[in-house]
């Protein structure tokens, strides 16, 4: 039977991918820096045969419109590559709110790509299916690989893939995640990727990050945590500056967002290192050292307007599994 089911975790971007060299192919104008949440995942399934008829059922619900086109998509690039024309049913399930920011595109299409390719039989090495997921979302390249990843930015797409920095169990990092909103976001990454290109600062932040970019790959080796977690914050700050000064404005805050950022800076005058970033939604990611999660939980839950914290290390990789969930 062409079936198979794959995990896959979001990943927190420490350097974050926004714009592309080239949108179609999700090319990315630099390189980013992740780590994968251990505490969130999508679950997904995919069955080929002729007799299906090209269902796609996301969190128990018919995908329509973009998101079931974006689908089909990836599984005809994926079908092309084995030369095959076949048709395919699709049901994927996140434990985690949908579109606010905890990039469910990372895992879905990390998901989707290991499934799908699992269930023609074509074995690829981690990079090879790094560079599949890529082309479904660029983020998603990044959920292949366990621990903290780097996805390299280049012109050519067999140079663009992303590959392990450090381990899961290399640092003792934990991202406490402040949910704030879980409704879908207005403007898809996808759609934002594209208004930075024309954005004067975009330049300024590509030309910083030549020289941030390895101080965090070093920092992640060196498992240095406040260098990682002063880079993360100020890389985050870069990249919403571009967003809410591009064309269309790109506000992806709420006023809760700003009031856990104002925590994350007091508890830390407080002297409980702990450091902020946010990716393209209103949700917020703390970064602490494990052993201080519990206090800093705490803390941030005593904040007006967070409805939940989800509480992640560094997690794993894409795999197969056996527990299919049609
Ligand atoms: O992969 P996309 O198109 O969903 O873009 C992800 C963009 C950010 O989450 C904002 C940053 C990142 O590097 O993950």
């Amino acid at each position: 039977m062409m079936k198979s089911t794959a995990i896959a975790h979001p990943n927190i971007a420490l350097i974050k991918y926004w714009g592309n060299l080239n949108d179609e192919i999700n090319l990315p104008a630099n390189n980013s820096i992740s780590m994968v949440m251990s505490g969130v995942s999508t679950k997904t399934t995919v069955e080929f045969g002729s007799k299906l008829n090209n269902e796609i059922i996301i969190n128990d619900k018919k995908a329509t419109g973009e998101k079931a086109r974006r689908v089909d998509d990836h599984i005809q690039r994926i079908l092309k590559l084995d030369n095959r024309k076949t048709n395919y049913k699709i049901v994927s399930k996140n434990d985690f709110p949908t579109g606010a920011g905890l990039a469910s595109s990372a895992s879905g299409f990390a998901a989707l790509t290991v499934a799908a390719c699992d269930a023609l039989a074509m074995k690829f090495d981690t990079r090879r299916l790094s560079i599949i997921a890529r082309h479904g979302s660029g983020s998603a390249c990044r959920s292949i690989h366990s621990g903290f990843v780097e996805w390299i930015s280049s012109q050519n797409s067999e140079d663009s893939y992303a590959e392990q920095i450090a381990p899961e169990d290399h640092i003792d990092l934990a991202d406490l995640v402040a949910i704030v909103e879980t409704h879908e976001k207005k403007v898809s990454s996808k759609e934002g990727h594209r208004s930075a290109i024309n954005n004067p600062y975009f330049k300024a932040r590509l030309s910083e990050l030549t020289k941030i970019i390895p101080l965090m790959r070093n920092a992640i080796k060196n498992k240095d945590f406040q260098t990682i977690g002063e880079l993360a914050e100020h890389d985050c700050l870069s990249m919403h500056s571009v967003m809410m000064t591009s064309n269309p404005m790109l506000l992806y805050w709420q006023p809760e967002t700003i009031k856990v950022i104002n925590k994350v800076v007091d508890v830390r005058a407080l002297g409980l290192e702990c450091y902020f970033t946010i990716d393209a939604g209103p949700n917020v990611h703390v970064l602490c050292r494990q052993e201080n999660a519990d206090e800093i939980k705490e803390k941030l839950k005593s904040v007006k307007g967070v409805k939940d914290i989800i509480v992640n290390n560094a997690g794993n990789g894409t795999e197969v599994i056996s527990d299919h969930l049609f």
